[in-house]
């Protein structure tokens, strides 16, 4: 089997048990801004099954950094990276990313943020800290309610509104959102803070 059909099998098995990951559009953004920058430490937060990760790791020869705190989804995830034969270039790091974010100091060329979208705004502050100047934050689902707002996901919304005006207000970022997936936030951070 070819490293793209067991891609899309693990699409498959992550969409059949509901559990969400990324699109194949948005993973051609973060591959492509991958190679652009030469990426070479990566910072995930919201592992998943680990299919963002193991495509990054795949295409680049970058190391990857991500946080996960789904007991279920961390099994997965470890067991898709032994799959790959990435796992030795892949640090899991397993509990919620409020709790693990501000430990970390290490710098990034990319952060790729699909956690929790209510938690966008308090990550963002970490996020900035973590990135080299010239590096890449990229925040999934963005656009998410684009076509309305259910009156349940009202506070969501928000949540995800305030963080892009937070991201397109702060003058050491450039950003923009892409239309792939459900709208992907790419920001450049221009320099150091
Ligand atoms: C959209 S999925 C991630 C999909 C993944 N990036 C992929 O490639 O398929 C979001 C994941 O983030 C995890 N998550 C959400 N909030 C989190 C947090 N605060 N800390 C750690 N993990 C979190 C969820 O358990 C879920 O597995």
């Amino acid at each position: 089997m070819t490293e793209q059909e067991l891609l899309g099998g693990l699409r498959a098995a992550a969409l059949s048990e509901r559990d969400p990951t990324t699109s194949d559009d948005v993973l051609a953004v973060l591959i492509s801004e991958a190679e652009r920058i030469n990426a070479a430490r990566i910072l995930e937060i919201g592992t998943g099954r680990g299919l963002t990760s193991a495509a990054l790791l795949l295409a680049t020869d970058a190391r990857i950094t991500t946080i996960e705190r789904e007991p279920a989804r961390i099994a997965a995830a470890r067991e898709n990276f032994d799959l790959f034969g990435v796992s030795d270039r892949v640090t899991l790091l397993e509990g919620d990313a409020a709790d693990i974010l501000p430990c970390l100091e290490d710098a990034y060329d990319l952060i790729f943020l699909d956690a929790a979208k209510v938690q966008y705004r308090r990550f963002l502050p970490d996020c900035k800290r973590l990135l080299h100047a010239g590096g890449v934050l990229c925040a999934d689902d963005v656009l998410l309610f684009s076509s309305g707002v259910p009156k349940k996901r009202k506070m969501l919304a928000q949540h995800i509104e305030e963080f892009l005006q937070d991201l397109q207000a702060d003058g050491d970022f450039a950003a923009t959102v892409l239309p792939v997936g459900k709208g992907l936030a790419v920001a450049r951070k221009e320099r150091a803070s």
